[in-house]
Parts: structure tokens; sequence; C-alpha cells
């Protein structure tokens, strides 16, 4: 088929233009049919412009003109003019083409709704007709903003010396954090390779081979709970280098996001980034990956309580737990409703309750106060600088407990109370460093690794891994920009024997060990460097240019939190045929 092909794109003509002769080839947007003239937007990924007919000079036109129907594909051809009634809120607002002939390239069917920005449907019905949805100009700027990533990405590491070395998506089931997810082997029927949850090992054994400076931008694959900031498949820029320490990776990190920042947004964000240990970011922010555009930090009360004979907070103290409160300033005129539904809130990050007072112009009141002592009451007052109009919140359980929930409490009272809008334009860059090597698993009954089973303990607390595991910090850090964890990394094992000795605090037998990790346990034999790195998550560092707080808005054909693709179905059902090469028969088939 040929056809007239276009002279501009639809977003780019201006008044200067006006009197030029050109051709679009688009979709149609809308047809409004205004009786004395037709207008027709006319759009593709680089804008709209507004077509022109004129009924009673071309009658021909403006009949051929009743077929066409929004999201037809079409050819115009035409003359630009000034508009009489200018759109101030579209770049080509200022002009619009009189079409001289017009072709159609393709129909379509009515959509099952309207490509625009503010579209009021289910999501699930946009991932469904994912085409579709994609075609509007919200989310095509997020894959414009996406590709602008990938660029910048590639140039700047490769200026700074790293090789783009691609791993493999077959590997060994590995299993580090999440669940993998497996492949069967069809000529090795019983056996499976697993998709990379990250090129981990991968990348420190091109350390060992001699590659200094290693970057991917990579697929990862991970079987867990999903949220609104995970997927199933993500994307990560992953790094590694060698013969470096901690502040090596952190400056070429802390390099990488001013130049993303500058370069997109136009800000010079300020580096060296403030560095938070795991301790102080849990015991002020209840997080380990705290939003630092606000305030509003926590303050513990357990010691000022000490000896109350309130039961709750006797009996949290008598186990060793903590009570704790943020301030919630200006919160204090919220009904008994509203902080019900704290208290709702609260119980959903586990909390058992949740005690408050408040003081809303002069007057006092306190779901607790009436348990305590007066000058119980008076400490804590000082402690969190209460002053009328504030609501205090408190939460009293074990150390672990009380700070994540008032953290999420913290984060929830600023949505609600506007905090939130007023700083959606900052950025607050920071990394979180020092946390714990180790964490407890109760199910488990055993230590699993905090960031992976690679990461090196702090050089002063590798005597504890014999003595208190439990206490030993980890040379790990992560990237943290308000409040998401856009990074995470560490300075690696390069000991073969250090890294014996932390498979068997994870629990492996020596034998184990070795036939999960043996590769990497021989590879650090043979010369290993001094050697660490990093993953950025990019998905998540394109949520954040967009602004928005769903991952499925940055990823073209993301999955549902089940885990599904509602456009093509996936995972779906094989041929019985296709299930006997690999050597499968499923317990509960259809
Ligand atoms: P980690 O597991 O911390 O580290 O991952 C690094 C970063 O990847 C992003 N991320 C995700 N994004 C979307 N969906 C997910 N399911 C998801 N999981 C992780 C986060 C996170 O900070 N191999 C180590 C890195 C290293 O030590 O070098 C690793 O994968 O932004
Ligand atoms: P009660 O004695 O159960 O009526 O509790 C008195 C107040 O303490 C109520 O406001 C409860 O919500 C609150 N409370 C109970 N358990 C906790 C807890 N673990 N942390 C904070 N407040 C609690």
């Amino acid at each position: 088929m040929s056809f007239p092909k276009r002279s501009y794109n639809c977003g780019i003509l201006r008044e200067e233009n006006a009197g030029n002769e050109v051709v679009f080839n688009g979709w149609i947007g809308t047809v409004r049919d205004m009786g004395g003239l037709i207008f027709i937007d006319i759009r593709d990924r680089f804008g709209i412009t507004q077509l022109v007919i004129e009924p009673e000079n071309q009658p021909e036109l403006a009949e051929r003109s009743k077929e066409l129907k929004s999201e037809f594909v079409i050819w115009a051809k035409g003359t630009v003019r000034k508009r009489e009634n200018p759109n101030l809120k579209i770049p080509t607002g200022l002009i619009e083409v009189l079409v001289s002939d017009f072709g159609i390239l393709n129909r379509a069917e009515l959509p099952p709704f309207e490509i625009i920005d503010d579209l009021n449907t289910s999501e699930e019905l946009r991932l469904k007709y994912r085409f579709l949805d994609l075609r509007r100009p919200v989310l095509q700027k997020n894959f414009i903003l996406r590709n602008q990533i990938y660029q910048i990405t590639h140039q700047y590491f490769y200026e700074k010396g790293f090789l783009e070395i691609e791993t493999p998506v077959l590997m060994k089931s590995t299993p580090e954090g999440a669940r993998d997810f497996l492949v069967p082997s069809r000529t090795y029927n019983g056996r499976f390779y697993a998709l990379p949850q990250s090129p981990q090992q991968y990348k420190q054994i091109l350390m060992v081979s001699g590659f200094d400076r290693y970057m991917q931008i990579v697929k990862c694959f991970r079987d867990e709970d999903l949220r609104s900031d995970r997927q199933p498949e993500f994307t990560q820029i992953d790094l590694e280098m060698s013969f470096v320490e901690r502040e090596d990776v952190m400056e070429v990190i802390e390099g990488y996001f001013s130049k993303v920042w500058k370069e997109i947004k136009g800000i010079d964000i300020p580096t060296p980034f403030m560095k938070m240990t795991y301790n102080d970011a849990m015991l002020n922010y209840g997080s380990d990956k705290p939003d630092l555009r606000f305030d509003m930090k926590i303050s513990t009360l357990t010691e000022i309580l000490n000896g109350t004979e309130f039961k709750v907070f006797a009996d949290t103290i008598a186990n060793n737990g903590v009570i704790a409160a943020i301030n919630a300033k200006g919160c204090g005129s919220y009904s008994r409703k509203k902080i019900d539904e704290l208290t709702e809130f609260a119980k959903k990050y586990g909390a058992k309750g949740l005690a408050w007072m408040k003081s809303t112009n002069g007057e006092f009141s306190s779901s607790f106060a009436k348990f305590l002592k007066e000058e119980e009451i008076e400490n804590i007052k000082k402690a969190v600088n209460f002053e009328d109009g504030d609501l205090v919140l408190v939460v009293a359980d074990s150390w672990h407990r009380s700070y994540t929930v008032l953290g999420a409490l913290r984060l929830e009272v600023a949505k609600q109370s506007g905090i939130m809008d007023k700083i959606k334009n900052d950025y607050s860059f920071h990394w979180v460093i020092d946390f714990p090597l180790l964490d407890y698993d109760e199910e488990e009954s055993r230590y699993i690794a905090m960031h992976h089973p690679f990461t090196s303990p702090m050089n002063e607390d590798s005597e504890l891994l014999n003595s208190n595991p439990a206490k030993a910090r980890a040379k790990a850090y992560d990237v943290v920009v308000n409040g998401a964890e856009l990074g995470g990394g560490s300075i690696r094992i390069h000991d073969q024997a250090i890294q014996s000795r932390m498979f068997e605090l994870l629990g492996f037998t020596k034998e184990d060990a070795q036939s999960k990790f043996g590769f990497l346990l021989d590879a650090l034999k043979y010369g290993a460097p001094p050697h660490g790195g990093l993953a950025l998550g990019l998905d998540r560092i394109v949520m954040t240019l967009a602004g928005t707080d769903n991952i499925r808005d940055v990823i073209a054909f993301p999955k549902t939190t089940t885990g599904l693709s509602l456009m093509d179905g996936a995972p779906s059902g094989v041929d019985e045929k296709q299930l006997k090469e690999l050597g499968i028969s499923l317990i509960k088939g259809e």
C-alpha cells in the first residue's frame, strides 16, 4: 500500500509554520462535527494536532469524513493556519491544519475505553487492552523517560570504564532470598534451570576473571509477594567493581544520580549523600528506607516510663520491648473516628493497640493518660515536644514492631495531613549503612543473610561471627530516595574461608554449600580481588522521576499483583506433548 508519508509529526507545528503544506500520519482522537466546521484531532506519540474541514467549501471531504471514528489510522494533507480559538493546553494549540485531502490507512473497532490521560476505568481492563492503554500520552511519556534513562546509564558507565557483559538467563537454582522461577530441562528430564534473581554470582566471578568494572541493564526474576513497587520480573542496573571499598562504589552511584537528575530534571543534587546507620534509621524513622523529606521523628519513651503502673506499658518494658511515639503536629483536631482508623491501620502492621493523646483549642484528651501519673504525662509531653494542636501516637511492643508500626504511621499521617502533597517535588537522597549481617528467621529457625550470603561482615565485627553472629554488621549499603529503596549493594567476601564460614552460619552443611555454590567457592580459591558493587532498581528510578507509585506505569507489559499477564494470559497451561518431553506430569492437571 502506498500512501502519503508524513512530513511532520503531530506534536511539532507552531505559529511560525502557518502557511506550510503538511502531511500527517496518525490516529484519530476525536471527531467533532460542529455543523459549520468539522474538527478532527490527529495523534501520534509526539502530540496532537487539530485538523479542520470546512463543509461549505469542501463538501466532498466533509461527506467522506462521516466515516471517520476514534482510533482510525489516517493520512491527511493540508495547510497550517493560525487558530481563531487557541488551545493553550497543548503545544500545537495555536495552529490547526485545513485539510485538503485524507485517506484511511486502517479502521478500528470502538475501543473499550477512551485514549485519554484522565481515564476513569479499572486497571484490569487497561491491562487486558494494554496495546490501547499504551497509546495514552501519560503512559507514553513514561517510556520516553525510561528510554532516556537507558541512554544516560550506558553513557555514564561506559565513560567510567565499565564493561557491559551479558550473564545467563538460564542458570543454576541457588535460592538467595526470594523463590526461584524454574525452567524444566528437556534434555535432562528432572533437572531445572532457574531464572536469575540477580546476576550476583556471575558478576563476582567476572571480577575473579579480571574484568575490573562490570555493568549490565538486566532483567531479574523473583517469585515473591508482589506489591505496588514490586514485579516478578524487573530490571536492575547491575554493577560490580574490583579493588574498591564502600566509598568508591558510593562515589560512582552518587555521580550517576547527579547526572540523571541533572539531565532529566535540571536539578543539581548535593553530593556526597548523607549516610545514616540502619539503627538510626529504625530508631528515628521506623524504616530502613526512611523518607527524609519531612521530620516527624520517633521518640523513644521506654526509659521515662520505667516503673509505670499502666499494665500495657509495664508489661512491654518487662518483656524487653519498646514504648515509642510520634507527634503528628497540627493533627490534634482529629476525630475519634479518624484515630480509630489510624488504630486499625496500626493493627494491620501488627500493633496490638494504639495509645494517643491530643490537644485542640486547649482541650486535652487521651486514651491512656488516666492510667499514668501526672509526672509521667509531663515527661512524655516534654519528650515529644507536645503543644496545643498536636496528636501523639504511642505504640508499645517489641523493638522491631514498635518502630516499624510508627514508621508506617508516620507516612500515613504525612499522607493524610497534606505533608506529602507539599513535598512531592522534593528529592532527598541518602545512604543507609551498617545493616545487620544476619536476620533470624523464626519460621525456619535459622539465620538468613540480610542482604545476601556474599556480603562481607564489617572488619571490626568479624570476631562476632563466632561469638554473637546476630550482632555482626555487614558492609552493606542501600541508596534511598524519598522513602524508596532505589538500590542496594555491598562489599563482598573475597576470602574463601570466610565465605565458607558464612554458609555454615546460614545453616548449610559443607556438602550443601559445595553443591549449591561450589562454582563460586571454587572461583574464590583462584585469586579473587577485593570487590564490591550494587544494583539499582531501574523501574523504581523511573517511578521516582515519573512521579508514580505504581510500578506498572513504567513497565510496558507488567503482571498483576497476582502474577498474571492479562493481555496474553500468561501463565497458561501447556500441551500434554510438551509436558511429556519435559518428563513432567501434573498432580492436579487441567
Ligand atoms: P537487591 O535485592 O537489593 O540486591 O536488589 C537491588 C534493587 O533492585 C530493586 N528490586 C526490585 N524492583 C522491582 N521489583 C522487585 N521485585 C525488586 N526487587 C528488587 C530494588 C533493589 O534496591 N544482587 C544484589 C545487588 C548487589 O549486592 O550488588 C541485589 O539484587 O530497587
Ligand atoms: P486498655 O487498657 O486495653 O483499655 O488500653 C488502654 C489504651 O492503651 C488504649 O488506647 C489501647 O488502644 C492502648 N493500647 C493497648 N495495647 C497497646 C500497645 N501495645 N501499644 C500502644 N497502645 C496500646
